[in-house]
């Protein structure tokens, strides 16, 4: 019998996102235990997709590169042991570490990283929420334990990430502010609930921290850049400060400096979007689902493209990181 084919964009070589990229008919995946099989829906496009198809992400060492991390779909066939039944809508992680990538008709999506879809949510909105959301409140509430009151720096404020940190934070009861270096991403920093936004290469920058805070400093950093903002951050801690490293959007990891928490009594924390154990798991979900129903999050997405424009939408996002770019499919049936 034919094996059932599908379509998916992918590269045989690295290079500019938009150019290597080619919508190509593959096999559909074959699932095995603890996975399943879903039509996709939406995919989130954003800078871990751009990076593994210049070559620069770790977890893609050598082409063809298959991007999309995060996707909404349908649970279409569950191997053995996967945690939700068929035709459940779920957002989740795709197997772009093996070539299985969520810029696709159908993708196989691993039972630790599928979630039902939050009520209240489009396809549109939801296909970035654990990657941005998830992360966010992990980060600041079970890593950083934000206390209401304090004060969070958001690097990379703007960003999938960063904006998600900025309404959590928001919601969690801190004062919040942004870093961004334009005025564009500045506003949209400040739609998100910023209290003030900084260019932190700027000179007035920590004057305008120590101005907003009377001179305490910021209690949390939620760094998704690294490099340069990272060692510009920790120059605006108040004493006891936590700083979280979400990411590094500058391509360089921050280096933290061992001398310099010692002496200056802060903690860096390594911070994922998974769940050490059931109970933050839970902790997490509800804490979210509450913030929505609430009105307190409103997951931003500014560029929604066709299935067929994902090179266009790729340009595009390289162009402008702010906020969540998502990728719409039509319906397909296995062929
Ligand atoms: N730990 C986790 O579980 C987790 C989850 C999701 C993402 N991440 C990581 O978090 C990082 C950010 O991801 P994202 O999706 O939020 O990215 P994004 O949407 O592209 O946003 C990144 C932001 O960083 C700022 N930035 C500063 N220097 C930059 C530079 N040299 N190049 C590009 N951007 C720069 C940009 O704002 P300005 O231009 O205004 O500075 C931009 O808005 C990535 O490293 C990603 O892998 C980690």
């Amino acid at each position: 019998m034919k094996a059932p084919v599908m379509k998916r964009w992918q590269a045989a070589e690295f290079g500019d996102p938009a150019q290597v990229v080619r919508l190509e008919e593959v096999p559909v995946p074959v699932v095995g235990a603890g996975e399943a099989l879903v039509r996709v829906r939406a995919a989130s496009l954003a800078l871990p997709d751009l990076m593994m198809l210049r070559g620069e992400y770790p977890m893609v060492p050598a082409p063809p590169v298959t991007p999309g991390q995060e996707v909404v779909g349908v649970v279409e066939k569950a191997g053995d042991g996967f945690p939700l039944p068929v035709g459940t809508r779920v957002v989740g992680g795709a197997r772009f570490d093996i070539g299985a990538g969520g810029l696709a008709e159908y993708t196989a999506m691993p039972g630790w990283s599928a979630f039902p879809v939050m009520e209240g949510l489009s396809d549109e909105q939801a296909v970035g929420f654990v990657g941005s959301f998830h992360v966010a409140h992990i980060g600041l509430h079970h890593r950083a334990r934000l206390r209401a009151g304090e004060v969070v720096l958001v690097l990379g404020g703007a960003g999938r990430t960063g904006s998600a940190a900025i309404q959590v934070a928001k919601a969690l009861g801190a004062t919040v502010v942004a870093t961004a270096r334009t005025a564009a991403k500045a506003r949209f920093c400040e739609a998100q609930g910023a209290d003030l936004v900084v260019d932190l290469s700027a000179p007035d920058a920590a004057g305008a921290i120590d101005a907003l805070t009377d001179g305490h400093g910021v209690d949390v950093v939620y760094d998704t850049v690294g490099g340069e903002a990272y060692a510009a951050a920790t120059a605006v801690l108040a004493r006891g400060a936590r700083v979280l490293l979400v990411g590094f959007a500058s391509g360089t990891p921050a280096r933290p400096d061992a001398q310099d928490m010692l002496m200056r009594d802060y903690a860096v924390i390594g911070t994922l979007s998974s769940f050490r154990d059931d109970d933050e798991g839970t902790d997490t979900l509800e804490a979210l689902s509450a913030m929505l129903s609430a009105g307190q999050i409103d997951p931003p997405v500014t560029a929604v493209h066709p299935f067929d424009d994902v090179p266009a939408a790729l340009a595009r996002r390289a162009e402008d990181a702010s906020g969540q770019t998502v990728v719409l499919l039509a319906p397909t049936a296995l062929t």
